[in-house]
């Protein structure tokens, strides 16, 4: 296949978290909206290659995006950087989840990506076909080498417990949820749950879209503690909020950054080291849950 084999430049990030035994760097990329413009797409694709070369060498995509758009210009944007310098992360819609479409479009993602094994198969979101089918189906990719591992998306306690009591659902290496400082609901059951399982957290919308994403209760821009903290560190309110979301230990986040600035930005986040005085303050505004909440969605 194609993207094998060439030179290559690229460093590991030091920070890393295991997903069930596979190592994940503890910032990647996330590919939602790119490839959607065919005239950013020669920036898109720069920036993805300059974060790979900076060590956030996973890349989140999904069959989703663009109708399989951002899963192609993923394909383009790797080729002569060699496979194993990167991974790829990419998701199955609910309905195609099943054993009559799954691996139909395993092999579409795998052709749009240009590539012969996806290292993450996720399960975008929960439909209505039983986990024990989509769990057979994903263990039967991972037997036949089309897939490393496998894991799901947007799935709350609840939900994984039901993955759990089916056959092979322990083997389910990642759960992707909505995770940034405005938005700290999973740090109440979620994270410690799938922490002590060594599930890793995917931490999408880790910006909250800089600030745009809709029911987010705080404006970051002008909130004045989280602007005094970046300061003191000398670094943007983004990279806080980054820096925030891997603090403690088994969450990797996957920021979209189609401006090469902001992939240097976020990879240089990774080596933030905040003071729990700071990480106090921040607490004071941005609260950690006391209970229970609805699992945010985006
Ligand atoms: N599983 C799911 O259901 C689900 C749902 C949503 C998202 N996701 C995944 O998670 C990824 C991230 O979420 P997202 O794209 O919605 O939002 P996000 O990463 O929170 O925010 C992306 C926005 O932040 C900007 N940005 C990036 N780095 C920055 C920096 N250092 N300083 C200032 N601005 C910066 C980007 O601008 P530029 O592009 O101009 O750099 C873009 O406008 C997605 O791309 C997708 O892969 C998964």
């Amino acid at each position: 296949m194609e993207n094998s084999n060439k030179n290559s430049n690229s460093t590991k990030l030091a920070r890393t978290v295991s997903a069930n035994g596979l190592v994940l760097p503890v910032i990647g990329q996330g590919c939602w909206n790119i490839g959607d413009d065919p005239a950013k797409s020669t920036d898109e694709e720069a920036s993805l290659r300059l974060g790979v070369s900076l060590g956030m060498n996973l890349i989140d995509t999904a069959e989703m995006y663009g109708d399989g758009a951002s899963e192609e210009l993923v394909g383009r944007a790797m080729r002569g950087i060699p496979r194993s310098e990167y991974m790829i992360c990419t998701k199955v819609l609910p309905h195609n989840a099943g054993k009559e479409r799954i691996f139909k479009s395993c092999d579409a993602s795998l052709r749009r990506l240009r590539t012969d094994y996806i290292d993450l198969y996720l399960l975008h979101w929960r439909g209505d076909i039983p986990l024990e089918e989509t769990v057979f189906c994903m263990e039967e990719l991972v037997r036949t080498g089309k897939i490393r591992r496998w894991g799901v998306s947007n799935f709350d306690v609840a939900d994984m417990e039901e993955l759990m009591a089916v056959p092979g659902g322990e083997n389910c290496a990642v759960d992707q949820v909505l995770y940034n400082l405005g938005s700290r609901g999973i740090e109440f059951d979620l994270l410690p749950w799938l922490k002590s399982r060594g599930i890793a957290v995917m931490a999408y919308c880790p910006l909250a879209q800089k600030g745009t994403l809709r029911r987010m209760s705080y404006d970051f821009e002008k909130n004045d503690v989280l602007r005094k903290v970046a300061d003191k560190y000398g670094v943007t309110i983004w990279q806080i909020m980054l820096a925030f979301t891997i603090r403690g230990g088994g969450v990797m986040a996957i920021p979209k950054a189609a401006n090469p600035a902001h992939v240097r930005e976020n990879r240089a986040a990774a080596d933030i080291v905040i003071s729990a005085e700071d990480w106090a303050l921040l607490d004071s505004v941005f609260w950690p849950p006391t209970s229970k909440m609805h699992l945010d969605i985006e």
